[in-house]
């Protein structure tokens, strides 16, 4: 957490060229506000995040909270009426140091400059696999394309890649699935796809958007492998957003729990499990089921929903969810992100780190 301690510290006084040494993508106050018939719907709402170079950086929260649109804002694949501001600075570009940060906010969603970010320097697992492919070409042809731009151009040897690509993500006859549709494949398969054609591009970043959720768990084990793999080979950053704490233990290095377009904690991984500050951190925490929680037939689910995130009052947005909510502090204002101990930093009022010093 270092780095994202430094970086974050450094919002008010760094200009957005500065170097970060170490970091490959940072965000900073990114929103994506949706204008919407009756009003605007703030899915993200001023994010500010590092990714570490070879690091791996878990995003978690509910449903509904802005993991998605977080990641298709660093992607640029946001619908159109769609507005983002804030910054998402990329440090390096086909392997090299950048001597001035690629601003990903400010490039044209169409333009040359994202497409040629896409697949080698940032590839996406996405939630809905139809949104990586077109339906149109067969999935062999998306996939080779994609490796002949960033791995291997020759065509017969990217399909060799890609086939094998197909086989370790557990597709069975690849030589043959190859040539199908995306629309001749099943749900879980596609997803597999998708997964082949992400990790075959051998990217520097990896955004994997639930990327497990619709795998049998052998699959999800062989899955986070090969991201494994792709680490120790290449060094790839990954950001792994999921709602599944247990696979955050598993892969992450740091964590940012987001609330409502917000991140409400953020920290290294053993903080989050052993130090747990927010109460939303802390309701996720005791939520999770256990052997032991079912057998005593006791599970502390999160009471109430989160809300939806349109035209909402300036207040803490888990206010109505919290036990240690304060009338006339907590439903007066949003709480500042804090840092509660060195590197650790939490938006709430009612912690211990009122004493702490605000950060952004
Ligand atoms: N294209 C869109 N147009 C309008 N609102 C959207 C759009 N995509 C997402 N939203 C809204 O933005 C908020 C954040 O959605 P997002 O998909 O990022 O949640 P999430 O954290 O990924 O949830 P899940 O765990 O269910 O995938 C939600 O209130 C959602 O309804
Ligand atoms: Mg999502």
């Amino acid at each position: 957490m270092q780095n994202g301690k430094n970086s974050q510290n450094g919002n008010k006084t760094n200009s957005p060229d500065a170097v970060n040494d170490g970091i490959i993508l940072e965000m900073r106050e990114t929103k994506v506000h949706f204008k919407m018939d009756a009003g605007l719907l703030k899915a993200v709402d001023g994010v500010s995040l590092v990714l570490r170079k070879g690091g791996t950086l878990g995003i978690v929260g509910e449903s509904g909270c802005g993991k998605s649109v977080t990641a298709s804002a660093i992607f640029r694949t946001l619908p159109s009426y769609a507005k983002i501001t804030g910054d998402i600075l990329l440090y390096e570009k086909n392997g090299q140091r950048l001597d001035q940060p690629i601003n990903i906010t400010k490039l044209n969603p169409v333009g040359p400059e994202i497409r040629s970010i896409r697949g080698g320097n940032i590839a996406m697992v996405f939630q809905e696999p139809m949104k990586a492919f077109s339906p149109i070409h067969t999935i062999g042809n998306q996939i080779i394309e994609a490796i002949r731009l960033h791995v291997e151009s020759d065509e017969r040897k990217a399909r060799r890649i890609a086939i094998d690509a197909l086989g370790l993500v557990g597709i069975s006859s690849p030589e043959q699935r190859i040539d199908e549709y995306p629309h001749q494949l099943s749900g879980g398969m596609r997803q597999r796809a998708m997964i082949a054609m992400a990790l075959s591009c051998k990217p520097a970043i990896l955004i994997a958007d639930e990327p497990t959720t619709a795998l049998d768990v052998t699959v999800q084990a062989q899955v986070l492998d090969l991201i494994n793999k792709l680490k120790t080979e290449i060094n790839t950053s990954v950001i792994y957003i999921t709602h599944d704490l247990g696979v955050i233990a598993e892969t992450s290095d740091d964590v940012a729990v987001m609330y409502l377009g917000k991140v409400v904690e953020y920290c290294d991984v053993d903080s989050l499990f052993h130090n747990p500050r927010h109460p939303y951190t802390r309701a996720l925490l005791r939520s999770i089921p256990t052997a032991d929680k079912q057998r005593k037939g006791r599970f502390d689910s999160i009471r109430g929903t989160v809300p939806y995130p349109m035209n909402l009052p300036e207040r803490c947005g888990f206010y109505d969810r919290c036990d240690l909510a304060e009338a006339g502090l907590c439903d007066k204002t949003a709480a500042p992100m804090v840092e509660a101990a060195p590197g650790h930093l939490v938006r709430c009022f009612k912690v211990e780190s009122y004493m702490a010093k605000e950060v952004v």
